[in-house]
């Protein structure tokens, strides 16, 4: 990563304004997934162990620049507090009198959350003089929130041409370990993209596909592509506009030699519910009038067998409907495959909400080599695309190199 650091910056003594991205599920007031808060910890941890004191600051939800109660940062305050074993008071908003106190007050060692950054409409209309407010906070600009590096915000671009700049621990971690897939992967590389639709990845498989050796294809997204190959897909999830696009993907893939897994065999359901009649059938089998929720034991074998000598893997987006315990299976066991494939030595990194979420939830995330905290950012990076975020970030001092020693003439 050629971004300049926290590890570069003389942080003793000095007030540090941290974007993170606390952007976590809330269920009745609590954290129901706190993996981004961990995230940043380490990057919280050097700034307050180096003398630092901390004013951090995140968005939470898409308030549209007004004041939710249910969008407070409180539970996430809270939570840090648990986490990182030190108080985390949250102000009443991001600007005003009182919180211009609170973090005057703030000694060495010692941090505060502001309140939701997206509670003022500057904020994403990336305003100058929102931008310089939040600058005064601070000495120093740390952008730590990959996850929102995006979007183009008073807090992810404008506050970081007002203060000296630099990347933490965390966004340095994202970028190397995204970078890695797109410039040095180890052969061969697969990536297994589902999820709900092409339209919206169809930039990243576009990209992918001039990397990678095998792409499986899964979720609802995969029933596109079966309508591409001519394929029946009944009642299920489709993007009949796609057909074209998804055919010039399988297209692209053959003359570059990339081997496309798509489902063979599919779970089909009368309706996507809970407690509906379901079975496993052939994937050019499928009845005019039910859904594809998953993918069967068969496509399941296949990508295994695809994978078997995979180096580094790259996974995005469940393949069923995973949030109904019936259709989760194809899901489930890739989320168990991929983790013996880490534990083998290959790299697999997961980028993505359900994925994500498959992973933790099976106790496997400790086991991938990386699991990105970026949904949307992590898929615009892969994309090859630049992040306003990152871009904006100075990079690293060139290393001097030393002058040799003149060799001295002879008389
Ligand atoms: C995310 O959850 O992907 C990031 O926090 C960005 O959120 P946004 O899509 O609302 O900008």
């Amino acid at each position: 990563m050629d971004k300049r650091t926290i590890r570069e910056a003389d942080i003793a003594g000095k007030r540090i304004f941290v974007r993170v991205d606390f952007n976590v599920p809330l269920m009745d007031g609590r954290v129901t997934d706190d993996s981004r808060i961990r995230a940043a910890i380490p990057t919280i941890r050097h700034l307050l162990l180096g003398g630092a004191s901390v004013v951090l600051a995140s968005h939470l939800g898409r308030p549209n620049g007004k004041v939710q109660d249910g969008l407070r940062l409180r539970p996430v305050g809270e939570r840090l507090t648990q986490l990182i074993g030190r108080n985390v008071p949250v102000t009443g908003s991001a600007l005003g009198v009182g919180t211009e106190d609170a973090v005057k007050r703030l000694r060495p060692g010692e941090l505060l959350l502001l309140e939701n950054l997206r509670f003022h409409p500057e904020e994403e209309a990336n305003d100058p003089e929102f931008a310089r407010q939040l600058a005064a906070y601070a000495d120093i600009y740390v952008n730590d929130a990959f996850g929102t590096a995006h979007r183009a915000h008073a807090s992810t671009v404008g506050i970081a041409e007002l203060l000296p700049a630099y990347a933490g621990l965390l966004m340095e971690r994202e970028i190397t370990v995204l970078s890695s897939l797109l410039e040095s992967p180890e052969h061969p590389f697969a990536a297994i993209v589902g999820g709900a639709k092409v339209s919206g990845k169809l930039d990243v498989l576009t990209n992918l596909l001039t990397k990678v050796d095998v792409l499986v294809l899964g979720g609802g997204m995969a029933n596109t592509f079966l309508l591409a190959e001519g394929k029946a897909v009944g009642k299920s999830l489709a993007e009949h506009d796609m057909v074209d696009e998804a055919r010039r993907v399988l297209a692209d893939a053959k003359k570059r030699g990339v081997e496309v897994v798509l489902p063979v065999d599919v779970v089909v359901a009368k309706e996507v519910t809970r407690g509906t009649e379901y079975k496993t059938i052939p994937a050019d089998k499928i009845p005019a009038s039910w859904h594809i929720a998953d993918v069967g034991k068969a496509t399941v074998d296949r990508i295994e067998a695809a994978l078997a000598d995979a180096r580094t893997v790259f996974w995005n987006g469940p393949l069923g409907v995973f949030e109904i315990p019936s259709f989760a299976h194809g899901t489930i066991e890739i989320a168990r495959f991929l983790a013996a494939r880490a534990d083998a030595g290959a790299t697999v990194v997961v980028g993505g909400g359900d994925s994500v979420a498959a992973i933790a939830q099976q106790g496997l995330a400790s086991k991938m080599t990386h699991i990105s905290t970026g949904g949307g950012a992590s898929l615009e990076f892969l994309e090859g695309r630049t992040l306003p975020g990152v871009d904006v970030l100075p990079d690293q001092a060139p290393v001097k190199v030393a002058a040799k020693p003149r060799t001295r003439a002879r008389a």
